[in-house]
C-alpha cells in the first residue's frame, strides 16, 4: 500500500527468508537480489522461489559487515524484513552501521519491518508474562548452546539511526501482535537441537522440562483466549535525500 503505483525497479531483499522471498518474487520488479547470512537458509530460499525466479534474480550468501558485499550496486527498493533483530547473530555490534551501509545501496525507498523488544523486565499482562517467559527460556537455551540470540530494537531507535544515516522517514506505524500456536511451537521446537548438544545432560533435561511446561501453559491460554496479545511489529518507509 505504501508503494502506491511507484515502480519497484531493482529490488534488494536485504535479510531474506521464505516469507519475504515469496512476496518479492511475486512483485513486478526489474530484478531482485536476496541476501542471507546463512548458507542453509539460502537453500530454503532457493526452493521457495524456484518456480518464479528469473535469470536476472540472485540469491547471495554474504555478510553486511563485509564492505565488498554488493559494493557499487544500487537499488530502487530495499526491504529489511526482520533483518535488524537478526544482525546480532551474524555481525554483533554492527546494527548502527547497517543503516549507513543500506543508505549507500538505496536510490529510492527503504522499507523496514521490525519487532519491538518484547522480553521486558516488567510485564503488566498474563499474555506478556507468558511470552517473556518463553523468550527468556529460548535465549537461555541459545546462550548455553554457544549461540547469540536475536536482539530486537525499538522503532524510535531505528528512526533515529535512519535519520542520522541520511534517510527521510515517509511513514512509521506499529501493529499490535496476536501470537498463535505456530509461534509458541516454533520457539520451543527450535531449541530441541540446541539442547541435544549440551554436555550437561541434567541441565538439558531441566531446560527441556521447563520448555514443555511453557508450551503447555501457552497453548492452553491460546485455546482459551484466542491468542497471546503482546507487543508490536512496526513498518517504516524511508527515502534518500
Ligand atoms: C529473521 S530472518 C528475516 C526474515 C525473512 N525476511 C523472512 O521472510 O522470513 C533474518 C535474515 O537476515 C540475515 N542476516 C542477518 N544478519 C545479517 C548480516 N549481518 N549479513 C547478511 N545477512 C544477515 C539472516 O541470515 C536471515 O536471512
Amino acid at each position: 500500500m505504501l508503494q502506491g503505483d511507484r515502480p519497484w525497479g531493482a529490488f534488494l531483499d536485504a535479510g531474506t527468508g521464505t516469507n519475504s522471498i515469496r512476496w518479492v518474487s511475486g512483485l513486478a520488479t526489474e530484478r531482485w537480489v536476496a541476501v542471507t547470512g546463512a548458507t542453509g537458509d539460502a537453500v530454503q530460499e532457493r526452493d521457495a522461489s524456484d518456480r518464479v525466479r528469473r535469470a536476472q534474480d540472485r540469491i547471495i550468501v554474504g555478510n553486511w559487515a563485509d564492505p565488498t558485499l554488493l559494493a557499487g550496486e544500487s537499488f530502487d527498493t530495499i526491504l529489511a524484513d526482520y533483518l535488524i533483530g537478526a544482525v546480532e547473530g551474524f555481525a554483533p555490534y554492527f546494527q548502527e552501521r547497517l543503516f549507513a551501509r543500506l543508505r549507500t545501496l538505496t536510490r529510492g525507498r527503504l522499507y523496514l519491518v521490525g519487532l519491538e523488544p518484547y522480553v521486558a523486565e516488567r510485564v503488566e499482562t498474563a499474555d506478556g508474562q507468558i511470552l517473556c517467559d518463553i523468550g527468556r527460556w529460548r535465549d537461555a537455551v541459545l546462550l548455553h548452546a554457544g549461540e547469540r540470540p536475536y536482539r530486537e530494537f525499538p522503532m524510535e531507535w531505528v528512526l533515529e539511526q535512519m535519520t542520522a544515516s541520511g534517510f527521510r522517514v515517509v511513514s512509521a506505524h506499529r501493529f499490535p501482535i496476536r501470537y498463535q500456536q505456530r509461534f509458541v511451537n516454533s520457539q520451543i521446537d527450535m531449541c530441541a537441537s540446541r539442547l541435544s548438544r549440551l554436555e550437561d545432560r541434567a541441565l538439558a533435561a531441566a531446560l527441556h522440562a521447563r520448555g514443555e511446561a511453557l508450551r503447555q501453559g501457552a497453548l492452553a491460554f491460546i485455546a482459551r483466549e484466542g491468542g497471546l496479545r503482546h507487543g508490536f511489529d512496526y513498518v517504516i518507509a524511508a527515502e534518500t535525500g
